[in-house]
């Protein structure tokens, strides 16, 4: 009765200890959302919810090197730990240790495909499992005061009707207390298509995560899944549909420029962002001072891990390719080892060279090219343009 009481307590506080709303996300993603590209991010976006990429319970657990795996500074926040992991005990001690560390909320994966997550039986496979989602839940809550939150799909395999994924929302809601689901608006098939095309070829549907949201009313809901055009963000958000908020991924890897124009937009504010060139300047400082005290694995930070944020800072933008194919070179120079602020200042300096205006713009605005300066370009570069223009 008593330990009852406590969880219902703790559901109660964890309904109501709720972050601010999540108008906009960056979402986790595995080997690209480290705590440099969390930090690269804070440049662009001041406001979005910033998410680590698929922590593994166990790794949280066990890693000799945790700290390296969960520190971050503290411009990150609000910002999200991802947990994948199928264990209600172990996730729960997995949620305390993120929750001493400072971490805002606390992310159940149960959304990802890959035959890793599979075999292990987390990610996407857990939502065949409503009942073991909301056993881990609830053990998570009784561990940790920050909100416990779900990402998941619109369904695997053939549990893929509406029914299915209402009846998973209402049972992880209802018995596991989740207030907040990230929902990527897709199903997935665990056999048969990789990773990639599970996020391409499964048809989008907005409009369940509409209705999920009709359905549960008290719920928050973050769509996701295949936003590519910044003024589609606002117009799903501006439309009257009780949405939480919008998570982009692939968006923020490949054109991260894009985030600044979409953060003052969500967020009606007027503040400059800085010039590309004094963030990549500023970027460059704290990436060597991370290079001369942090390790990865056990070894100095390389500088392709530390550049890796960057290197798509001018896509869409003229000659962009051509930054990133140099800073990407130079980040594997031997002659540049353990020299990453080198590295991103003489990447700057050359691209300056190419576009001097467009290394100056602030908040997300493009040069716009007169088209006789972009001939040469391949067809597929001018289309991207013409989309992100
Ligand atoms: C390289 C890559 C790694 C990803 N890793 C994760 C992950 O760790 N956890 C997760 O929930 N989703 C992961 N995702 C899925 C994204 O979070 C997101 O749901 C998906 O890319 C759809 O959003 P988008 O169309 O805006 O990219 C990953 C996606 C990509 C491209």
């Amino acid at each position: 009765m008593k330990q009852s009481l406590t969880l219902a307590s703790k559901m109660a506080q964890n309904s109501v200890k709720q972050t601010p709303r999540e108008l906009f996300a960056i979402a986790p993603m595995v080997d690209i959302s480290d705590r440099f590209f969390r930090y690269f991010m804070r440049y662009l976006t001041p406001n979005a919810f910033l998410y680590t990429e698929m922590l593994n319970e166990h790794a949280i657990i066990h890693k000799k090197d945790r700290y390296s795996l969960l520190s971050f500074s503290d411009n990150q926040h609000p910002v999200v730990c991802q947990i994948g992991g199928n264990n209600p005990e172990k996730m729960a001690t997995a949620a305390k240790i993120v929750e001493e560390y400072g971490y805002d909320e606390v992310n159940i994966n149960c959304g990802c495909p890959s035959s890793k997550t599979r075999d292990g039986c987390f990610g996407a496979v857990l939502m065949f499992d409503a009942k073991l989602v909301a056993e881990m839940t609830r053990t998570m809550m009784k561990a940790v005061n920050i909100p416990v939150t779900v990402k998941c799909r619109l369904g695997v395999d053939n549990l893929d009707k509406y029914e299915d994924v209402h009846n998973f929302i209402r049972i992880v809601s209802h018995e596991g207390g989740v207030q907040k689901f990230i929902i990527h608006a897709r199903k997935c098939l665990l056999n048969g298509l990789s990773p990639h095309e599970n996020r391409t070829v499964p048809e989008l549907k907005y409009d369940w995560v509409f209705r999920l949201k009709q359905d549960f009313p008290d719920l928050r809901f973050v769509i996701n899944g295949g936003f590519t055009d910044p003024a589609k963000i606002s117009d799903i958000l501006n439309e009257d549909n009780g949405l939480e908020g919008c998570m982009v991924g692939r968006l923020a890897y490949n054109f991260p420029w894009n985030l600044a124009a979409i953060d003052r937009q969500l967020f009606k504010h007027d503040k400059d962002t800085l010039t590309r060139e004094q963030i990549i300047l500023s970027y460059a400082e704290f990436a060597q001072k991370e290079q001369e005290t942090g390790l990865d694995r056990g070894e100095r930070i390389p500088n392709s891990l530390l550049v890796k944020p960057v290197i798509n800072i001018f896509s869409g933008e003229y000659e962009g390719g051509k930054f990133r194919k140099f800073l990407s070179e130079l980040a594997i120079d031997k002659g540049y080892k353990g020299q990453v602020e080198r590295v991103l200042r003489e990447s700057i300096e050359y691209y300056k060279n190419i576009n001097p205006e467009g290394v100056q713009t602030k908040n997300g605005e493009k040069i716009i090219r007169p088209i006789w300066q972009l001939q040469g370009y391949a067809k597929h570069k001018q289309a991207i343009i013409d989309n992100q223009e």
